[in-house]
């Protein structure tokens, strides 16, 4: 009875020396500036990059509810997100990138990558096209982009959910309002997939009005240190952007 007590009292202590820890790291980054921020980082611990996720993981330096960023502005010289942007709340989505537009420095870029891309997911599923799971893109391919799979992840299932799926409009939509000055889009397959077909989309985003083609070569050059682990660059199609939009 007495241990259990006992080890009640020193797992919440435990607990309140790690909240107090990150408050110290939290409250810390706010004066920090070039920071390069990789966001929803899960166990995958990115060198170079303050990994944040709002689980404390191994690979997180900092704990944090990215739904409404807390990073002081103009700190922020790279954003980057893999398979995490799909997880926010849908009415979190705008009000993150704005705060990622704002918390960026005049030259600075964000990255997003690993969003489930409902055209092709569609399309494939259809056309009973080559899965990414298995040889057919059946229901159960469908069901990895759609809800994310979350049984995989019982101990946080409704973080794992995927809230989003996205096509060029939506991601449009939601980048134009958010004060960025350019941006593309692309589709492309993952590596090691069983077929490597182009079901995720991302987006490189920057403040400054960049034209089109130097965005893409600037997009490319980032993408490069994840060629093969988390992209197939011979996959990669740039998507148009809407004709309505100015930007
Ligand atoms: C599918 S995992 C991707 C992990 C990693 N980026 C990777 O590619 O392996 C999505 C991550 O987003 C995190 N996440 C979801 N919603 C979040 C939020 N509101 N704030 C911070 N992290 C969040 C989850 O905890 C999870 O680690």
């Amino acid at each position: 009875m007495l241990t259990r007590v006992a080890r009640d009292i020193r797992n919440r202590l435990r607990m309140s020396v790690r909240r107090l820890r990150n408050r110290v790291r939290l409250d810390a980054l706010q004066r920090e500036r070039s920071l390069r921020v990789h966001l929803g980082c899960g166990d995958d611990r990115l060198p170079g990059f303050i990994n944040i996720d709002y689980r404390p993981t191994a690979a997180v330096d900092v704990a944090m509810d990215l739904s409404l960023p807390r990073l002081a502005d103009g700190s922020v010289s790279l954003a980057f997100s893999n398979a995490f942007f799909e997880h926010l709340y849908r009415p979190a989505r705008g009000p993150h990138l704005r705060r990622i537009r704002q918390a960026l420095a005049p030259d600075g870029a964000c990255c997003y990558m690993g969003m489930p891309y409902f055209p092709n997911i569609a399309r494939l599923y259809v056309e009973r096209g080559p899965g990414t799971a298995s040889e057919v893109f059946d229901l159960f391919n469908v069901y990895r982009y759609t809800h994310g799979d979350p049984e995989g992840q019982a101990a946080w299932w409704l973080g794992q959910l995927h809230k989003s799926l996205f096509d060029e409009e939506e991601v449009a939509a939601l980048l134009a309002p958010s004060g960025f000055g350019a941006f593309v889009m692309f589709c492309y397959g993952y590596p090691g997939d069983v077929n490597e077909v182009p079901v995720t989309m991302g987006f490189y985003a920057t403040c400054e009005a960049v034209a089109r083609a130097e965005l893409q070569r600037r997009c490319l050059s980032f993408l490069g240190q994840f060629a093969d682990t988390r992209i197939r660059l011979a996959t990669l199609e740039w998507l148009p952007r809407p004709a309505e939009l100015r930007i």
